[in-house]
């Protein structure tokens, strides 16, 4: 039997070779970011060569973007590609709904304008991101460096309202000080234990001057493939049914 690293190891690379899988030639592509997503880049530049693949790609971060270029991988700003078909990314957790939180590697920004200018986002995990309900994870959130303690208060005082009190709110750290995104910001990671509705919150922070972004992807991800330890990948798709008409 596999030890549990082994096994996240083997899921990972199942579900990343299933959604390279879904590539074709002439796709313009949102590269993820994280161990999986790396996973993806890694298959998807054997694929490239194998094949002799024509792609046009955007990172969404510079780690991804760095990766990806030494593989042979043609990266270019969003903005030279302006639209893309198809973005695959990781997630440190997903619903039954295919909300996410994401931005465990700090890079949650861009990767929401790469997967919001995608025709489709897919998301590639391991089973232990799938979840019944989001929060258990930390979640991220993007805010600038200019009176950050006051947007905590902020975010602080919005917590409350959603009944989710003295809930601690951390500002990333890294050895040599606060971590920084790729954008120059802090990120806050909110300890919330749970989260009631994604929804609604993701939409309170967003309305807070100073946050700039949060890891909640809701109604982004089109398809999430689970990856297993045995080398296969089950699909997850969003529920399409109207809240009030579920049983
Ligand atoms: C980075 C992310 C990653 O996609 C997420 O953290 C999952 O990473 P991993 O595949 O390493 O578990 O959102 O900001």
């Amino acid at each position: 039997m596999l030890d549990p690293a082994a096994a996240s190891d083997a899921a990972k690379d199942a579900a990343a070779r299933a959604a390279v899988a879904m590539v074709e030639d002439g796709m313009r592509l949102g590269l993820g970011t994280g161990s999986t997503a790396a996973v993806m880049v890694r298959h998807l530049a054997h694929r490239v060569k194998a094949e002799g693949l024509t792609l046009r790609c955007a990172a969404t971060s510079e780690a991804t973007a760095t990766l990806a270029a030494s593989l042979g991988l043609t990266v270019e700003p969003l903005d030279a590609i302006g639209w893309l078909d198809l973005t695959i990314d990781g997630a440190d957790e997903i619903d039954p709904d295919l909300a996410l939180i994401k931005g465990g590697g700090g890079a949650l920004l861009r990767e929401k304008i790469v997967a919001a200018a995608s025709d489709r986002m897919v998301v590639i995990a391991d089973p232990a991101k799938v979840v019944e309900r989001l929060g258990a994870f930390h979640l991220p959130v993007e805010v600038v460096p200019f009176g950050w303690e006051t947007t905590r208060a902020h975010i602080t005082r919005l917590l409350e309202k959603h009944g989710l009190t003295h809930r601690p709110v951390l500002l990333r750290q890294r050895e040599a000080g606060p971590f920084r995104t790729d954008e120059g910001n802090l990120i806050l990671d909110l300890a919330l234990e749970a989260i009631p509705d994604a929804c609604e919150l993701s939409r309170g922070l967003n309305m807070i001057p100073g946050v700039v972004e949060s890891g909640l992807f809701v109604d982004m991800a089109d398809l999430a493939l689970i990856g297993q330890p045995d080398g296969t990948a089950i699909e997850l798709i969003a529920d399409q049914t109207p809240e009030e008409d579920r049983a």
